[in-house]
């Protein structure tokens, strides 16, 4: 047993997480670890919020990849083009501790000698808080080849991450040859891609036309199973001396159809307000989410306000209210919500499906539902109808994954 002091809450909702407090995933870690054993790349695949990024840094924590590799994570979700990407890539050699251990060659050390320069840094100096900031701020002068070629120097082998791979597909300028060309001729790094779209990623690593076509290993990671997140909760609870009763753990990964940060975000509310003692119960899940949204007020308030159009703000209440909306361009639904006609239905989807404005996905043919569960339940509130969504979990639940099930492969591009 190590020596830690126990959180207060046990429930983690950072992508670091300590092992003991990680659900799960054992399966998945063993998986990746043998793959880049075997020398292979990887790419991951899952929906958003699934855990993506927190199983990598749990890989990153495993003893075998901590002694093997110097690792690097790459967070490419906010970047908009390659100097994008190269700044991203310097701020993952300025977080990692061992750029500043590599002595002797004099190319690494001219490297890292400009590298801290540019982020105002003397060699060694203390790093873990400074990242280079993106668009617009000024420009970058190193470029990726001189990344790879550093990479190519070190003495132990190289675990490179690069999350939020398919961001790479919307610069304005197709950098995927380049990039895959270099990855392509590195001896001494293993890389992982990966993303939450799931067409996009697939299309870059599937389709032979793309430069990337079968240069990975695929893993699709699914939600945790309920059966696994219950024992997983229940423990969590019991070691401080509370429990949870399985039909709240089953209401509240019905409520968020399993999706890890949703559930962590509201077994932390859970555990906090419950006494030593007790047992929580589904009105203890209840009551959480219902403070966890009044805690998002002032967030999703704005979010509307940015809304403008009548039929945009109508079309977000109708799939909010919906829970998945499904037919939207049928005249019933466009009754039911006022909603003109289907062209104004089209244009509201593709108003709130946007990046700028990222409130609603699909799932499957013309059906939609919200990106963030609180701000569905945020909306029925308003509506008065959470209690509705309280009772509906597990229906919509089935629903959702019946959908995702029947989702295709394929996609033409
Ligand atoms: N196995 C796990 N055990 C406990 N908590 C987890 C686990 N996996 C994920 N989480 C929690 O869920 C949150 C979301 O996970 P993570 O950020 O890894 O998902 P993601 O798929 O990368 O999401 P995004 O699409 O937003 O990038 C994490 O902050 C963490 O709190
Ligand atoms: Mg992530």
């Amino acid at each position: 047993m190590s020596k830690e002091k126990a959180p207060n809450n046990p429930f983690f909702t950072g992508i670091n997480i300590p092992d003991r407090y990680f659900c799960d995933r054992e399966m998945e870690t063993k998986d990746i670890i043998n793959q880049l054993k075997n020398g292979n790349n990887l790419v991951i695949k899952a929906p958003r919020r699934v855990g993506k990024s927190s199983l990598i840094m749990h890989v990153f924590q495993q003893k075998e990849v901590k002694d093997t590799y110097n690792t690097l994570y790459v967070d490419i979700y906010g970047t908009k083009n390659m100097d994008d990407l190269v700044k991203e890539f310097m701020n993952a050699f300025l977080e990692a501790g061992f750029a500043r251990s590599v002595r002797g060659k004099k190319q690494v050390e001219g490297f890292l000698q400009r590298l801290y320069l540019q982020a105002n840094l003397s060699p060694g100096g203390e790093v873990s808080a400074f990242r280079l900031g993106l668009t617009p701020s000024n420009g970058v002068n190193f470029t990726l080849s001189e990344m790879f070629r550093f990479l190519e120097q070190t003495k132990k082998p190289n675990l490179v991450v690069f999350d939020e791979f398919q961001k790479v597909k919307e610069y304005p300028d197709d950098i995927t040859a380049e990039l895959r060309s270099h990855i392509q001729r590195m001896t001494n790094t293993r890389f992982i891609f990966s993303g939450s779209s799931r067409h996009m990623l697939h299309n870059m690593f599937e389709h032979p036309k793309e430069p990337f076509y079968r240069s990975a290993s695929s893993m699709n990671l699914d939600i945790i199973s309920e059966e696994v997140y219950t024992t997983f909760a229940r423990r969590l609870f019991q070691q401080y001396r509370k429990d949870i009763s399985d039909e709240a753990v089953a209401l509240v990964y019905a409520l968020f159809s399993g999706r890890t940060y949703d559930m962590q975000e509201v077994m932390k509310e859970v555990f906090q307000q419950l006494e030593p003692g007790k047992t929580a119960v589904p009105d203890n899940v209840k009551d959480a989410v219902t403070r966890l949204i009044a805690m998002w007020e002032n967030d999703f308030r704005e979010r509307m306000d940015k809304i403008e159009k009548i039929k945009n703000r109508n079309m977000l209440y109708a799939v909010a209210l919906e829970g998945i909306a499904t037919s939207v361009t049928s005249t019933a639904f466009i009754r039911k919500y006022k909603m003109d006609n289907a062209s104004s239905v089209q244009n509201a989807i593709a108003y709130l499906s946007a990046d700028s404005v990222n409130a609603i996905e699909k799932i499957g043919k013309a059906s939609y539902q919200l990106q963030n569960r609180l701000f569905e339940f945020w909306i029925a509130k308003g509506f008065r109808r959470l209690d509705q969504k309280f009772d509906m979990a597990r229906e919509r639940y089935n629903q959702e994954r019946q959908m995702l099930a029947q989702q295709p492969t394929f996609e033409f591009l």
